[in-house]
């Protein structure tokens, strides 16, 4: 696992957009796998500069998003159909039918899991996932205990994720009690994977992930087995990481001024 500390999230964030459009412009068809999440909306920001302001092209690209909430149709505003659709897919030139969601609509959520999981494979699996972290470990939805060869899933969220998340529903109580998402396996098996983490909320978490072994306790650990994982941080979301020894995470670029 490789470790990139930027000076602040902005940064951060223009970083991780910056090893994507790196990676679309060498790869036009790329397959690249999406998150949700306040972290990573400037991420999505930044992209649509470059696609304005650099040509950045999209129109070859394939996406698959980590998760979905179960019932919530897609222009509900909570929806990560809806998220994704006005941060970045009708904000640059993706074809929305290369753009894909887990359905939590879909009558039947478990032939709807194994449905996504072969989409994923039709197109050759993901070349590139971007990733956020939950204040309690979770990537995607996969939430602690979740099994750490998991494939795409219907998960119960945890009191932790709800209270985190039903802030930004118009009544909290209107926060669904479930998600499809893919599974750890599932995310192991992408090509290459980037973990975007800022601020000081997450410092705790990030300790955590970056000192332990996987474990289901804290899902994030499963990237310790991925053979190819940058975690980016800023200083905030590093701050607990002071003087820790780190096996098996290489220090690349110490950018704290
Ligand atoms: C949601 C998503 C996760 C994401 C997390 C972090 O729970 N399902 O994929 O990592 O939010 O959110 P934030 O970036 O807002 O802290």
């Amino acid at each position: 696992m490789n470790l990139i500390i930027h000076p602040d999230a902005a940064t951060a964030a223009n970083a991780v957009a910056a090893m994507m459009a790196q990676a679309l412009a060498a790869q036009p068809r790329l397959v690249l796998g999406l998150a949700t999440g306040g972290t990573v909306e400037p991420v999505y920001a930044r992209l649509v500069e470059r696609h304005r302001q650099h040509n950045l092209d999209f129109s070859r690209c394939r996406t698959f998003n980590l998760d979905e909430y179960v019932g919530l149709p897609a222009q509900h505003r909570n929806s990560y159909r809806h998220f994704m659709n006005e941060r970045l897919f009708l904000q640059v030139n993706l074809e929305l039918a290369n753009t894909h969601l887990p359905d939590g609509l879909a009558p039947d959520l478990s032939a709807e899991c194994v449905r996504y999981e072969r989409q994923i494979t039709a197109a050759g699996g993901i070349d590139l996932q971007l990733l956020g972290i939950g204040q309690n470990g979770h990537i995607g939805f996969n939430e602690p205990g979740a099994e750490l060869d998991s494939r795409t899933h219907v998960q119960t969220l945890s009191a932790t994720t709800r209270a985190q998340n039903s802030r930004l529903f118009a009544a909290p109580d209107q926060m669904p009690a479930q998600a499809i998402t893919m599974g750890l396996g599932t995310i192991r098996d992408c090509r290459q994977c980037l973990l975007l983490a800022t601020g000081r909320e997450k410092a705790g978490i990030i300790r955590q992930t970056l000192t332990s072994a996987p474990t289901p306790a804290i899902p994030a650990t499963v990237l310790h087995e991925h053979p190819d994982c940058t975690v980016i941080l800023d200083t905030a979301a590093a701050s607990q990481l002071e003087g820790l020894q780190l096996p098996g995470v290489a220090l690349l670029t110490n950018l704290r001024k």
